[in-house]
């Protein structure tokens, strides 16, 4: 089956729209910093706006502890929408319920009510199938329909997910069907060379998907903090740098499977070794096998990829067909340690074939260093939904949508 469509709805003159996006956006000081996820929204927004709908818009933003607190609020994205949108954003301080009726009766079609963080309400994110229906209940009544494009958060069995899209007529929007369409091509027919680049700080969070690509890919190019575990498990004293020590044994298993399966997992050759964790920390570029011999000892920190490692890598991405990429290579907020992340990013921009960013830090960092989006294949607005994708996992924010 595939995902239904905005079309299946038939006609949404005069009626009032649900929309579940991800503006799930980093803050700094009450600032939006990467605005990606805001500016992904806007098609769909666009598309009911011309169907002459009035929108009532879903969010969830960060993780609070299931309660209204400040440090989570909207604010700053109904800010940023309401600069971006031709129409009226009305944002509301509650979740559901009356205000929400109330600033829909003051609204014209085409025009938005952005309502609060949905996770202040514990409902939202609860396990109790009862309690988020209860919660998908109220979030529903005031909707004729509900059109779900919250990309980012498809792998997440919450209300707003899974029983809101279940409680009315329902689509998936523009943003989720384009997702899904990349993604497909990169599970069911990537075309070869397929190189995919993991990097970021935990490898426990990557496990599964280096599991279910292995068999996959015909290059798996890792780097970030994630890899001193690696280098750990082929024998390399790593100093102070970050380290799973609990995942060594594994990862020592699928060093070996991937030897089996031919496949070739390249790590780096050489590190960028801090003395502390500081944007102007003296550092020393040191080989794999000697990450202990700088002026910091055992204290070093590894903090990017070696500039050898950067071209090696650079090398193999474009000289790929496909290429995902999900990570950055190394502490990238910091200019001194960017370098790698910004080869990486470099290279995908000279695939030939299709190069796809993945995920919340990668498409932040690749902005944060200057490059346009419209430099790569596509850069997707979920990070561990478009990881669990490629994992072949069921998203329930999908099926609940018909895939
Ligand atoms: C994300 O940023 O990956 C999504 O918004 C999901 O957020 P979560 O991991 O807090 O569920």
């Amino acid at each position: 089956m595939g995902l239904r469509g905005i079309d299946t709805l038939g006609s949404l003159e005069g009626l009032v729209v649900g929309v579940r996006l991800d503006l799930n956006t980093p803050l700094k000081d009450g600032e939006i910093t990467d605005d990606g996820r805001v500016h992904a929204a806007l098609p769909t927004l666009r598309e009911l706006a011309a169907r002459g709908a009035k929108m009532v818009v879903m969010s969830h933003l960060g993780r609070p502890d299931g309660k209204p607190d400040e440090k989570y609020s909207l604010a700053a994205v109904a800010k940023r929408l309401q600069e971006l949108w031709s129409g009226s954003v009305k944002a509301v301080s509650q979740v559901s319920g009356a205000e929400v009726q109330s600033a829909l009766s003051e609204v014209a079609a085409g025009d938005i009510v952005l309502v609060e963080n949905l996770r202040f309400d514990a409902r939202e994110t609860s396990k109790d199938t009862e309690e988020r229906r209860a919660f998908a209940e109220e979030l529903a009544a005031p909707l004729d329909c509900v059109v779900s494009d919250g990309f980012g958060v498809v792998h997440r069995p919450q209300a707003s997910v899974v029983e809101l899209v279940e409680a009315k007529p329902s689509s998936a929007g523009l943003l989720i069907e384009a997702e899904v369409k990349v993604l497909e091509a990169l599970r069911s027919n990537p075309e070869r060379p397929y190189t995919v680049v993991l990097g970021g700080s935990k490898v426990s969070d990557k496990l599964g998907v280096i599991d279910a690509l292995l068999p996959v890919v015909d290059k798996l190019v890792i780097g970030g903090g994630m890899v001193f575990t690696l280098l750990q498990a082929q024998g390399h004293a790593t100093g102070s740098s970050l380290l799973e020590a609990d995942q060594i044994e594994t990862v020592k298993g699928y060093l070996s499977r991937a030897s089996e399966l031919g496949v070739d997992i390249v790590l780096p050759t050489d590190i960028v070794m801090a003395e502390s964790f500081a944007a102007d920390a003296p550092s020393t570029v040191l080989p794999i096998d000697q990450l202990e011999s700088g002026p910091a000892g055992k204290n070093a920190i590894g903090l990017d990829i070696g500039p050898d490692s950067a071209q090696h890598f650079a090398e193999i991405i474009a000289s790929s067909r496909t290429v995902f990429w999900n990570g950055p290579m190394g502490v990238f907020e910091f200019d001194a340690f960017a370098h790698g992340t910004r080869a990486v990013a470099a290279a995908l921009t000279e695939v030939a074939g299709l190069s796809v960013v993945g995920g919340g830090d990668s498409a932040a960092a690749v902005r944060r260093l200057g490059f346009d989006d419209d430099q790569f294949g596509h850069i997707s607005t979920g990070g561990g939904a478009s990881l669990e994708f490629l994992e072949g996992k069921t998203l329930p924010g999908l099926k609940v949508l018909g895939w």
